[in-house]
């Protein structure tokens, strides 16, 4: 019997979360929800109005006052192509500057501001056939996910997947430092008090160091289909 299910996605930085969902999402005609993008979203503003990044209470209030769009629309080559409006503006490219990615850990430790995002994803994602991913969606944000996945990679391998990407982009930066930050950031999800980067106990589990983007798009086909989800 076929049926639109939930897949939920998670794993560290660098894992191929999002180029794995975004692909599954097109398979399957599903929602792609990139929770991260949320998190950055929040960061991003606090940053623009200057608040204090210590202050909870600041912090708790602007998440849910926020106004977070997903939004695609027609990219480069015919893909689709995930935009990101806040309160009115489109700040998918800001959301993703070093600056932002460098204090978002610290503002997603918050319990006002996980309270507020965490219902914000779970109305998002009301509607059937879905893929989220993040790093507390297995465990959290869509408990009863159909489908849950852990990604994961060597934190070298996952420094030199973003070290390309930067590279690809024209941006110069240095490998080491590079992984040594995306090691830093991951101790700091996966030891938060609030909803940490965990694999949920019905997760499967996949290592990707030594997979192509291809070979891991199959297995989560298959796993999807297992599941009952349809191509479209
Ligand atoms: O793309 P990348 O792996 O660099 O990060 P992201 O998915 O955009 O997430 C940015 C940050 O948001 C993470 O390092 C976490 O601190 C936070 N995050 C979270 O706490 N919970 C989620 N469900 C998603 C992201
Ligand atoms: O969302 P997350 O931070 O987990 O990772 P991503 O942004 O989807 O992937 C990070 C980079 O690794 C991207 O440039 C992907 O093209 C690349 N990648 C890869 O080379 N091999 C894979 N098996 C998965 C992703």
């Amino acid at each position: 019997m076929s049926k639109e299910i939930a897949i939920a996605i998670d794993g560290p930085a660098g894992s191929g979360k999002s180029t794995i969902a975004k692909a599954i999402a097109g398979r399957f005609n599903y929602i792609y929800i990139d929770s991260g993008a949320m998190y950055r979203a929040v960061t991003l503003k606090a940053l623009q109005l200057g608040l204090d990044l210590q202050n909870e209470a600041e912090l708790t209030l602007l998440a849910h006052t926020i106004q977070i769009q997903l939004q695609y629309k027609k990219g480069v080559c015919g893909q689709p192509e995930l935009r990101v409006i806040v309160d009115g503006n489109d700040e998918s490219e800001a959301i993703r500057s070093l600056e932002v990615t460098s204090n978002v850990s610290v503002v997603a430790a918050v319990a006002g501001v996980r309270e507020a995002m965490v219902n914000l994803q779970r109305k998002m994602a009301d509607a059937s056939g879905v893929v989220m991913d993040g790093r507390d969606i297995g465990t959290v944000v869509l408990p009863g996910a159909e489908l849950k996945v852990f990604l994961t990679a060597s934190a070298e391998e996952r420094g030199k997947r973003r070290w390309l990407e930067l590279q690809a982009k024209g941006i110069q930066t240095d490998l080491a430092e590079l992984t040594d930050q995306i090691r830093k950031r991951d101790l700091f999800d996966s030891t938060r008090q609030v909803n940490p980067l965990r694999q949920a106990p019905d997760a499967i589990l996949l290592d990707t160091t030594s997979l192509t983007i291809e070979e891991v798009i199959e297995r989560l086909m298959s796993m999807a289909l297992e599941k009952g989800a349809k191509p479209v």
